[in-house]
């Protein structure tokens, strides 16, 4: 079986990887020369752990071109894994994936499956097929498959080569046969529906995700007012398996190119057919507003933020990734650059891509403990290991003032209080133990 996976962002890109694992034979095509180039030497062009690891295991079974008119006419599956952005409007923009069925119509020589794995709209998959087949150079028969990816970044290799279910949707048993010859190696549950449930699958988990997110942010707010613990409060929440354990960290708001995405895209879309989805708008307007708690915090300790030396740990959007989009600290910096801050920033890895937008208003450093030397203030915006692990008494000893404010409440309580600083983390007590 000649598998082609159209597109190697990280959707493309670790399916083709993870599908060359399990034994088949993959081509990843791209428009992108510099990323054929990167991956044709052996390197991946996103940060994602054991990803690379995995393209050097199977070199020989994974080919990287620009080529797609060829790897079209040989091919008997072709994933499209390309970008579906927002757009202005909240809807998902299909300009990529069409752009990429124009090509398959023109080019398939041989009866093939479509599969598509962006996230697109319900009802896309029909629509595709309807193209396909209207604009077909060759008579072949062509099917469209729904196959939503569910992985994170970070752990994206695992979330596929492990996945908790695979969707598929399907319009014909064939379809189905044939997916399941594609993951079969995988040995994973199938959920087989039709297309229209897949691809809804996809936006009500996110979206469910990004609400119980939402939700745990709302509660953490309240915590805050009434003096409970955000943390205790989800332990006791989560050990009740009908409520689960997991995403219930409160913190600035979520952040990705799927849930602020996912959750304006079924917003509109419920919208554009007369419905209003409630619970989704009211998840979207808190994560706005979590997103700047820590500023509407610092406040409380100084009127502006001219000329004060802040310090920023974290700048992508949650650890393990070089991503930015929808981080946090993009949409707190520009504030505090605006009123005059001086900022120094620190990133194990989100450096480089932070430094396209802000090249030179930044000074950027290359630990935590650079990063507080005589700042009268610090901003947590992500929880990677290396600002986890900092020993707490360095804030006081480095800072000139230590206020720290913890978007991703990285500390233990306990620990903060041993120490001489002011901490502020979210739906938790503040500590103030600056005078004593
Ligand atoms: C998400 C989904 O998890 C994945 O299934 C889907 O395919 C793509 O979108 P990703 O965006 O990579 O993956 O990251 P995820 O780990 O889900 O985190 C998203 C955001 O939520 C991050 O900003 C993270 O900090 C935040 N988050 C997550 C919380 O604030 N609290 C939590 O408890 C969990």
């Amino acid at each position: 079986m000649k598998i082609v996976v159209a597109g190697t962002g990280y959707v493309g890109l670790v399916t083709g990887v993870c599908l060359s694992e399990v034994g088949h034979s993959v081509t990843c095509v791209d428009v992108d020369e510099n990323k054929i180039k990167t991956l044709n030497e052996g390197k991946s062009p996103i940060f994602e752990p054991d990803l690379e690891e995995l393209m050097k295991k199977n070199k020989e079974k994974l080919t990287f071109t620009l080529d797609s008119k060829k790897a079209y006419e040989e091919a008997d599956v072709i994933f499209v894994g390309v970008g579906t952005p927002e757009k202005k409007d909240g809807s998902a923009n299909l300009k990529y994936v069409y752009e990429v069925a124009k090509e398959i119509a023109e080019n398939v020589k041989k009866d093939v499956i479509v599969v598509i794995k962006s996230t697109v709209p319900i009802g896309t998959n029909k629509k595709i097929e309807k193209y396909l087949n209207s604009n077909l150079k060759n008579k072949v028969r062509i099917e469209v498959v729904s196959n939503p990816e569910f992985l994170s970044q970070g752990t994206a290799v695992r979330d596929t080569l492990h996945a908790q279910r695979i969707v598929i949707g399907v319009n014909s048993k064939f379809a189905e046969k044939v997916m399941k010859e594609v993951y079969d190696g995988l040995g994973q549950p199938y959920v087989i529906t039709d297309r229209e449930s897949a691809e809804m699958i996809k936006y009500a988990s996110n979206d469910f995700l990004a609400l119980k997110i939402s939700y745990m942010n709302e509660i953490a707010n309240l915590c805050e007012i009434v003096g409970a613990n955000i943390q205790d409060v989800a332990k006791g929440m989560g050990m009740d398996t009908r409520i689960g354990n997991k995403f219930l960290n409160a913190g600035i708001g979520y952040g990705g190119s799927c849930f602020p995405k996912d959750t304006k895209a079924l917003s509109w879309l419920a919208n554009f057919n007369d419905y209003e989805l409630k619970t989704i708008k009211a998840a979207i307007e808190v994560n706005s507003n979590q997103k700047l708690k820590l500023i509407k915090k610092a406040r409380k300790y100084y009127d502006d933020f001219e000329g004060l030396n802040i310090a920023v740990l974290g700048l992508t959007f949650k650890p393990n990734t070089d991503d930015l989009r929808e981080a946090p600290s993009l949409y707190n910096i520009p504030i505090l650059l605006d009123e005059g801050a001086n900022i120094k920033a620190y990133d194990p890895v989100g450096e480089k891509n932070f430094k396209k937008i802000y090249p030179k208003e930044i000074i950027y450093c290359n630990n935590v403990e650079e990063t507080l030397k005589n700042a009268d203030i610090c901003f947590i915006f992500t929880e990677w290991d290396e600002i986890k692990n900092i020993e707490l008494g360095r804030y006081n000893e480095l800072m000139k003032t230590p206020i720290v404010l913890d978007g991703r409440n990285c500390y233990d309580l306990n620990e903060v209080k041993k120490v001489k600083m002011v901490y502020e983390s979210i739906g938790r007590k503040t500590i103030n133990n600056i005078n004593k």
